[in-house]
């Protein structure tokens, strides 16, 4: 398995710089609305009763867009965001107060495939949104098992992510859109590098639910897709 970027660093560390992750969450405030509607169909998907006192985990939480969605939803659910950038948590700490106890980042590394042996679980619930596309395919297959290692019998995985298409012919159909989730610039960045750039292996939708159903899901499904980005689900 490749463990490091053609620049030297693991899977996803180059989100340790504070300046990309400034520029990021900036680029995200301006254009959250996209995103909150995919996160708004996340939820209602889920099969727990509204009240129900939820274990979540959030992979590569950033500054805590989706826990946010999910503790906004699930008022008795208790969220841990799992991210290695200092910076990201520091911003999310500030955003992330208003749900007091039910939120906590447990900093951790998951480039080598595996969720960090300290983390608390199992989860009922586990999602994950732009996040797991740093990592090269067997990392997303021996993640995607750990993570249903980490999940109870009855719950499940939701991963919003970039997944690119399946042939060129349809990758320049993509680009003749403009991908209102994403931004524009990062946009012409991502759809211009076979994979959407070095350090994402954006393997296509089809791939990525087999990986599900190998990790041992039951019920595995793509729940929403737009050009090259994709909602994909495991039921346990
Ligand atoms: C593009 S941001 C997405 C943040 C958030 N989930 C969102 O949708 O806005 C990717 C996040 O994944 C985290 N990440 C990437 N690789 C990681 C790794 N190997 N271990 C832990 N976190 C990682 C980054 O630090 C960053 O916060």
């Amino acid at each position: 398995m490749q463990t490091v970027d053609q620049d030297g660093r693991k899977p996803g560390h180059h989100w340790k710089e504070a300046d990309r992750v400034h520029e990021y969450v900036a680029q995200n405030d301006q254009n959250a609305e996209p995103m909150a509607e995919v996160f708004d169909l996340l939820t209602m998907l889920l099969p727990f009763a509204a009240d129900a006192p939820l274990q979540v985990l959030d992979v590569g939480s950033g500054h805590g867009v989706l826990a946010a969605a999910v503790l906004d939803t699930f008022p008795n659910a208790t969220a841990i965001g799992l991210d290695i950038a200092e910076a990201m948590m520091e911003i999310g700490r500030q955003r992330m107060a208003r749900f007091g106890a039910r939120f906590r980042y447990h900093g951790g590394d998951f480039a080598d495939g595996t969720l960090p042996a300290d983390l608390p679980g199992p989860f009922d619930l586990v999602v994950s949104s732009r996040a797991i596309h740093h990592l090269p395919p067997e990392g997303k297959r021996r993640l995607f098992a750990d993570i249903y290692r980490h999940t109870m019998d009855g719950g499940c995985f939701f991963d919003i992510d970039n997944m690119r298409p399946n042939d060129d012919f349809l990758r320049a159909r993509y680009r003749q859109v403009p991908d209102p989730t994403v931004p524009a610039r990062l946009q012409a960045r991502s759809q211009g590098q076979p994979g959407g750039g070095a350090r994402e292996h954006q393997e296509p939708v089809a791939d990525q639910l087999a990986y599900l159903r190998e990790a041992g899901f039951a019920h595995v499904d793509c729940l929403w897709k737009r050009l090259g980005r994709a909602l994909i689900a495991g039921f346990k």
